[in-house]
């Protein structure tokens, strides 16, 4: 019953997350984007824009020069993140790879270095007043879901441990249809039940930041506006029509 339970919710929770985060890329993707309105200074060649987006999605960069503390708990927590879920390929890998295997150990502290970043950026929606008035209940629920997840995953590792074995065969045999059972332990249950829902609300939350960042005008064009003239695609129909 558990079983069936759960190997349904994940797979009702990757279709969710794989096509809604493929139909907001491709929204996207199609949405015009009218006007030249690079922040400047911006790089004035093709590579340096990739220049440009490399350095925001790996250092951050326009938050750093925007404000130090969201940044410093920002950028933990996502880099935590990255171990944390590089960490986790081997519950889904078998064998598995090297290099998995040689970054375990950096996982577990990316975990509490995960759950530091994230309780400061809470206490900052708590306690600084101008960003508490702004704060609206998904800011919230977004962040309890992570901590839940985090705190979960922690207590397994050091307290409530579970059936490492086990949870391994139930997420192979979910990828090979091949059904085997779910370890009963309640703190799983818990992380995994808050992964799926993360999973489902991802395509509609302020998560999408993450694949946004790339089509983001502001980031993502070239300062070129005296060599090249840029036309929107409905402009240059028009422009067709005139002459
Ligand atoms: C289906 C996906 C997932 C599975 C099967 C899973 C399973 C587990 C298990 C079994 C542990 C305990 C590790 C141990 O005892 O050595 C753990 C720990 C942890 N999990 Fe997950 N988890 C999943 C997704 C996630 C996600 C998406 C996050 C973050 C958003 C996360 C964050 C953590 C953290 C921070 C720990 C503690 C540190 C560590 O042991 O790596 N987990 N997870």
């Amino acid at each position: 019953m558990l079983t069936v339970a759960y190997a349904s919710l994940f797979y009702l929770a990757t279709a969710v997350l794989v096509g809604g985060l493929a139909f907001r890329v491709w929204e996207y993707a199609t949405t015009p984007a009218p006007l030249k309105i690079p922040t400047t200074p911006a790089p004035t060649t093709r590579d340096g824009v990739a220049l440009r987006l490399g350095r925001e999605v790996v250092l951050f960069e326009s938050l750093f020069k925007a404000n130090k503390w969201i940044w410093l708990f920002g950028w933990v927590f996502h880099a935590a993140l990255v171990v944390v879920l590089l960490r986790h390929l081997r519950y889904f890998t078998q064998p598995v790879w090297e290099w998995v295997v040689l970054i375990q150990p950096f996982g577990v502290y990316a975990g509490f270095a995960m759950v530091a970043g994230l309780l400061g950026l809470w206490a900052r929606r708590l306690l600084v007043p101008r960003i508490r008035y702004i704060s609206a209940p998904s800011d919230h629920l977004m962040l309890a879901v992570l901590v839940g997840i985090g705190a979960s995953g922690l207590l397994m590792k050091y307290v409530a441990r579970t059936d490492i074995v086990a949870l391994k065969s139930f997420f192979l045999g979910l990828m090979t249809v091949n059904w085997q059972p779910m370890p009963p332990d309640p703190v799983l249950l818990v992380h995994l039940g808050l992964v799926a829902a993360l999973m489902i609300v991802f395509p509609f939350s302020k998560l999408l930041h993450a694949p946004g960042l790339f089509f983001s005008p502001t980031r993502n064009q070239v300062d070129n506006p005296r060599e090249r003239r840029h036309l929107a695609n409905w402009a240059r129909g028009l422009e067709a029509g005139r002459s």
